[in-house]
């Protein structure tokens, strides 16, 4: 790209300003008055249009050489464009951006490539480092681990970081947009206070009824594999909010607490370990609990790691059917 008229300055004036220094220390040990007078007139000169354009360079155009102003939607931005690396094949990436002014989903679109190892995370990452840096985007880990890069693609909510640019192309294109069931911040930046929220409702902790050996313990908490088997795979729950997104019942009805807090329900339920008893069953039992759940299974589609929240709820259910069979 092109250095600003400014930065050309700075660079000139960088150079200028030693070779006038130079002339003008030669000319004050010759004794040539007019020389060194010149020299110190043209030193002040290249000083101030040094500072000028240092100056306008950092305050006006961003604080590094060879950036520019760039208007998107309305905002002036700044963006560091380089060119694109070519590898691989041309993808056409259409990303839904909310737009504040207008109030309404624009599609920018970005061309950029991918070679068969490429996910989404990192051909965004690249199209926000090479073309356009007012992308927002969340990642973390980069490896399915931390749960933050959820985002909807080709209209399927998934961990960017694990999804395949070449596999999930349609035609060479892939739509990516936020994952709009929980409050939008900005791109495909999402608010997970709420999601949090619903988590630790559900008290996602072993209770003891023994406090005092949570800090003094003396043994260890022995499993036999049958127990560990009951609870295990919905402890590899990573947070990542994809199930309660995928839900349809939330989506209509946003008191019902979700999949990822009654899987969890069920997780802590269902482990040996825990003293809590009925009442985690009992915290659940009404309509915005377990009995909101129309099993419609697109939570446990959603989840990339496994967990199955629709079952966990299937579970929950059962066991209190069961408790209230005991009952009578
Ligand atoms: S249950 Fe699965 S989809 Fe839901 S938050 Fe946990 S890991 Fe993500
Ligand atoms: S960046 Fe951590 S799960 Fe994708």
């Amino acid at each position: 790209m092109r250095a600003s008229r400014y930065t050309i300055f700075a660079y000139a004036s960088m150079i200028g300003v030693p070779v006038l220094m130079l002339i003008l220390a030669a000319a004050t040990i010759a004794g040539k008055a007019a020389y060194s007078g010149a020299a110190s007139i043209l030193l002040a000169i290249a000083l101030i249009v040094f500072g000028i354009s240092g100056v306008v360079e950092i305050f006006w155009h961003g604080a590094y050489p060879g950036s520019q102003r760039k208007i998107i939607a309305g905002e002036d931005i700044r963006t560091r464009a380089r060119p694109v690396k070519k590898y691989g094949k041309e993808i056409s990436f259409v990303l839904l951006r909310f737009n504040s002014l207008t109030k309404r989903f624009d599609r920018h679109t970005y061309t950029t490539y991918a070679n068969d190892r490429t996910t989404v995370l990192g051909a965004i990452l690249d199209i926000k480092d090479y073309q356009d840096s007012t992308i927002s985007v969340r990642c973390n880990c980069r490896m399915g681990i931390c749960g933050s890069c959820g985002m909807v693609v080709n209209g399927k909510p998934v961990l960017a970081c694990e999804t395949n640019v070449l596999a999930s192309a349609k035609y060479d294109t892939i739509e990516v947009s936020p994952m709009l069931g929980h409050p939008l911040l900005k791109d495909m930046v999402t608010d997970f206070d709420d999601f949090f929220e619903r988590h630790r409702s559900v008290d996602p902790s072993l209770y003891r009824k023994d406090q005092k050996e949570k800090y003094a313990a003396r043994e260890e908490y022995a499993q036999s594999k049958a127990e560990l088997s009951k609870f295990l795979p919905y402890s590899y729950c990573i947070m990542c909010g994809l199930c309660l997104d995928a839900c349809p019942v939330v989506n209509s009805n946003p008191n019902f607490i979700g999949p990822q807090a009654l899987s969890q329900v069920y997780r802590y339920h269902a482990d040996s370990r825990d003293q809590k008893g009925k009442r985690r069953l009992f915290e659940a039992d009404t309509m915005d609990g377990v009995w909101g759940c129309e099993f419609s299974g697109s939570c446990s589609k959603a989840c990339p790691k496994g967990v199955d929240p629709a079952s966990a709820i299937q579970m929950l259910k059962g066991e209190l059917m069961k408790d209230i069979a005991d009952k009578k």
